[in-house]
């Protein structure tokens, strides 16, 4: 063996050829399809090789480099057929053949077992119906993915949308809450200001309790908060209303609101006069829930304005007193005259009496003509006595034209005394009105008195003083004209102010009198100078429906 191996590469042997005789055409035949033979065996495996390394995923990749190890071999063997046609060098032959059979022999023994598993392996017509299910299935992801995308983008889209809306509602609440607590913050302060209110604020359930009490009320009634709060406020108060609580409930729930004034008693028992102010509460459905109520407590105001008005009554009481004084004169004489024509009148009778023959009927003219005198002058005495009685007020409907010629009766002798011109230009139309009659006489006796002697002061002749009544718009307008002195432009802001006289005897509250009387009664007093000469002294009084003169 180890002779084998020494003479591995020795050429000890004939050569090939001579057993083709040295015949160039088969030396060469030989030599040239071995030569290509090996060559095509060298690059076989080159190519496999490169092949296996550029498709690592090939299956049994280790199958094609054992037929590259196996082709090698063979290439190996043909290569040594060429040498061995002119060397002799046959035990390396048989070595590179025993190599190249080996390697056959195992590619042999792997490739039979390998075979069940390679036909496993799908063929190309198989990968391609495979493929085109592969490529159905990805065309299918595909559309499924996109309209997943689209779902996706639809879901990011609302979600956005949602964000933007609970964003906004966000937004929308928090604006709710600050106003909320705006409203209540004011609500606050608004409680403080009651708080501070000198008025007595409470507010009443519908079922009269209370459930809100102010300082003011504390202040005004004596019942603390804790001690009114779930009282029944009319029992608590003993209210008196002008007129029913039904009625008044009524009234507030149809406008809202309700205005008078109420008599209560205080916890200590002092009764008080309040102007009170109601106004209707609602629930957030609309539905009446409580009543506001603010009472101003007006007992002293009440107290001094009737104070007021009884020194007004007594200062007109005295006024008049004073004119029927300076008229004392003038009334004597009107007096005196039905009182002449009686005692005339009474000696005719006599004399009618006395004769043979009386003759009754002159008689009883006479006696006749003796009880209307006697009338006139008891009418005129009772006229007197009335303006200088002292009595509160009494508003009663009278008619203006009566009242106008009432007056001129106390007035007659007067103006005659003082060579005046007294016409009268009274309206034939309705002259109605509601007032105190001695108080509307003095009127226009004041403003009659006045013209007179306005009218006798003036040096120029004719004394003429009109008295007109009419009827206009609603409205009585009695207008005194005169042909005096008129009025002064100094004094005519004046004239209306208590105690303003240019006379040296007047007392100077004619005019004022006048002026609060007219305006006790709904009317208005006023002055303007005559284009000519003189002044008109006006007043108007609300018109009534008309009823017959008495
Ligand atoms: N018709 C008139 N023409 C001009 N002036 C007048 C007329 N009436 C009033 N006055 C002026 O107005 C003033 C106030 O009148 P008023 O009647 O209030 O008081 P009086 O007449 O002076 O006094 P009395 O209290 O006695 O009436 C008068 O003094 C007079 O100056
Ligand atoms: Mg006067």
């Amino acid at each position: 063996m180890s002779e084998f191996l020494r003479k591995l590469f020795s050429s000890d042997f004939m050569p090939h050829g001579y057993c083709y005789l040295w015949k160039p055409e088969i030396v060469w035949l030989h030599a040239a399809s071995d030569g290509a033979i090996a060559l095509s065996y060298l690059f076989i495996p080159l190519a496999l090789v490169y092949f296996v390394r550029k498709r690592r995923d090939l299956p049994f990749h280790w199958m094609f480099l054992l037929f590259g190890l196996f082709i090698l071999g063979c290439g190996g063997t043909h290569a040594m057929e060429i040498w061995t046609l002119w060397h002799g060098t046959y035990r390396l032959a048989g070595v590179i053949k025993a190599i190249t059979a080996v390697a056959s022999v195992t590619t042999a023994a792997a490739l039979v077992p390998m075979i069940p598993r390679a036909l496993l392996l799908p063929s190309p017509s198989q990968l391609r119906v495979a493929n085109l299910a592969l490529e159905r299935e990805n065309a299918e992801r595909r559309r499924v993915e996109e309209a997943l995308r689209l779902a996706h983008d639809e879901l990011e889209m609302r979600v956005q949308q949602r964000t933007r809306e609970l964003a906004a509602a966000n937004a929308q609440l928090r604006a709710e809450i600050d106003e909320r607590l705006r409203a209540e913050q004011e609500l606050r302060k608004q409680a403080d200001l009651l708080e501070l209110a000198h008025d007595a604020i409470l507010v009443r359930n519908l079922n009269d309790r209370i459930t809100y009490w102010n300082s003011g009320a504390e202040e005004v009634y004596g019942w603390r908060r804790e001690e009114a709060l779930g009282q029944t406020a009319p029992n608590l108060l003993r209210s008196i209303y002008p007129s029913s609580m039904e009625a008044l409930k009524e009234e507030i729930v149809r406008s809202g609101r309700w205005e008078g004034e109420l008599t209560q008693t205080r916890r200590d028992g002092e009764t008080i006069v309040v102007s009170s102010r109601w106004a209707l509460q609602r629930d957030e459905n609309g539905q009446p829930a409580a009543v506001l109520q603010i009472n101003t407590d007006i007992t002293e105001r009440k107290r001094v304005a009737e104070n007021l008005v009884s020194m007004q009554n007594q200062l007109a009481h005295m006024a008049r007193v004073t004119t029927m004084g300076e008229l004392a004169a003038s009334i004597a004489h009107e007096i005196n005259q039905p009182l002449a024509a009686v005692v005339t009148n009474g000696n005719a009778c006599l004399r009618w009496m006395a004769l043979a023959e009386p003759n009754l009927d002159e008689a009883r003219a006479a006696v006749t003509a003796i009880i209307k005198q006697g009338r006139r002058a008891s009418d005129i005495i009772a006229r007197i006595r009335a303006l200088m009685k002292k009595s509160p007020p009494q508003m009663k409907q009278l008619h203006v034209n009566d009242l106008i010629r009432e007056v001129l009766i106390l007035i007659n002798h007067e103006v005659q005394r003082n060579r005046v011109m007294l016409r009268t230009d009274l309206t034939e139309g309705p002259t109605a009105v509601v007032g105190d009659r001695v108080q509307l006489q003095q009127v226009v006796l004041n403003l009659l008195m006045n013209a007179v002697e306005a009218t006798s002061a003036a040096a120029e002749s004719p004394k003429e003083v009109l008295v007109t009544s009419r009827n206009e718009a609603s409205q009585v307008i009695v207008a005194v004209q005169d042909s005096g002195v008129g009025i002064d432009p100094e004094n005519s802001n004046h004239l209306f102010n208590p105690f303003f006289t240019t006379k040296p005897h007047g007392m100077g509250m004619g005019l004022a009198i006048s002026r609060s009387t007219i305006q006790s009664h709904g009317g208005r007093l006023w002055a303007a100078s005559n284009p000519g000469r003189g002044a008109t002294f006006q007043f108007t009084l609300p018109a009534q429906v008309s009823v017959p003169a008495a």
